[in-house]
């Protein structure tokens, strides 16, 4: 029986986070989880979540908190949205699992379907994937099989995942410095949001790149909105090269920055858009959306030639196509884009006002508040979850702390997170 009931909830905490449970449950973990796939190998007991639904979460040891997290961008709908959760139940009831690429299922056509109608591509075909980082991969295979040129030019900084072809393009030292050895030499790099001059000169001066990766909001590594316009000029730029534009949209789509997807806003077409998380409300799903003439170049042989076991998985399509008709339904993309107006409007001064602050930024429901030092972003996020708010830190050295919750947080809740931070920050 679900202890978390629905409704506009405000945090409660019973006990200092974590509390006894979540202690235990870590110390059990750690007993038999490897290293690096967590935090327990630092000596820090993480929240143990026992319940998730709409903007809240209930811990193991009873509190409840705010999730500023959205569960990484996945739930956009809400935790545990009803329709997803039914939609999940009715295709549980037929089928759990297909086969691959082999054999096709009902739910798969129509989120085919679904997708190509919605995404901002020209005569698009999707190529399923099984995760982000896959949706990633299939993007790099494609735009070298379409223009038969290695190269790809990335941004920094960057996060498109951390599986060994995605993390070529990833820029942070941290996660790349163990595997250089396992690296091709044909990424090329510039600084996210520099001028268009220097992209025009490094696709003029190097005829082995093919595609052009550009995350339109950096998430993880800091949220950061593109300059206006400039999502526009490298479209141009890659038109006039023939080079394909590859938007990793896997943080930002489905409304996260006020639009179904954030290139929209500059009214920009890539050739391949990348998307995940939120797509099928917390079950995992990947896909890359293409210009049909490019994912043509996938034909021709007896094999799939990019595929895995559980891409296209029954549940997870008939999950997503609970999202797409929740996030149409409920408008949420429109309600991401007012309540990032509603942030914009209270965290405006926080930089001239509280000294610990750098800088507030943001679109939508994507804001990151950028401290002086990673030590100021870690003691924000203990003092938030003391309040009952989960929230993250990101950029490269752990600086900006998150604010991007689920679009359906509720008017209250947003006014009682900002608050709960501002008064912290007050206090720092
Ligand atoms: C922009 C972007 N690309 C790719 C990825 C990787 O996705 P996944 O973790 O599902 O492999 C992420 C995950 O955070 C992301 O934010």
């Amino acid at each position: 029986m679900s202890r978390l009931p629905s409704g506009d909830l405000l945090p409660k905490i019973e006990t200092s986070p974590p509390g006894p449970r979540a202690r235990q449950l870590c110390r059990d973990l750690s007993d038999y989880e490897a290293p690096g796939i967590n935090t327990l190998g630092l000596g820090e007991n993480t929240l143990v979540w026992e319940e998730a639904l709409g903007s809240n979460v209930l811990d193991v040891d009873g509190n409840r908190y705010l999730d500023l997290t959205a569960g990484f961008g996945v739930a956009a709908v809400g935790h545990r949205h009803p329709l997803v959760v039914s939609a999940i139940r009715r295709q549980a009831s037929r089928l759990v699992h297909g086969l691959g690429d082999v054999h096709a299922h009902p739910s798969r056509v129509e989120l085919a379907r679904a997708l190509c109608r919605r995404v901002p591509v020209d005569d698009p075909r999707v190529y399923f994937a099984a995760s982000g980082s896959d949706a990633v991969e299939i993007a790099l295979k494609t735009a070298y099989l379409a223009t038969g040129r290695p190269g790809i030019l990335a941004f920094d900084p960057a996060y498109h995942g951390l599986t060994l072809g995605s993390l070529q393009v990833t820029s942070r030292p941290e996660f790349r410095e163990p595997f250089l050895p396992l690296f091709h030499s044909w990424v090329r790099r510039l600084p996210f949001g520099c001028s268009s001059e220097r992209i025009a000169e490094v696709l003029a001066s190097d005829p082995d790149i093919g595609g052009v990766l550009v995350e339109p909001m950096v998430g993880r590594e800091g949220l950061i909105p593109a300059p206006v316009g400039w999502l526009r000029e490298i479209s141009d730029l890659c038109r006039r090269h023939a080079v394909a534009l590859i938007a990793d949209e896997i943080f930002t789509g489905f409304g996260r920055t006020g639009t179904w997807f954030a290139v929209e806003a500059d009214g920009v077409q890539p050739d391949l858009l990348c998307c995940g998380k939120a797509l099928a409300g917390g079950l995992p799903i990947g896909a890359v959306l293409g210009r049909r003439g490019l994912m043509d170049a996938w034909r021709g042989s007896h094999e799939a030639l990019h595929t895995a076991t559980f891409i296209a998985n029954p549940l997870s399509c008939a999950a997503a196509l609970a999202v797409l008709e929740t996030l149409e339904r409920q408008n949420l993309p429109e309600r991401a884009a007012n309540l990032g107006r509603v942030i914009a409007a209270r965290t405006d001064s926080w930089s001239e006002r509280f000294g610990s602050v750098v800088e507030v930024r943001g679109l939508g429901l994507a804001w990151g508040i950028d401290l002086a030092s990673p030590d100021a972003a870690n003691a924000l996020l203990d003092q938030m979850l003391h309040d009952g708010i989960v929230a993250l830190a990101g950029g490269p050295e752990g600086r900006v702390v998150q604010i991007c919750p689920p679009l359906v947080i509720t008017d209250r809740q947003i006014a009682f997170a900002l608050d709960a931070i501002e008064a912290r920050l007050r206090q720092n």
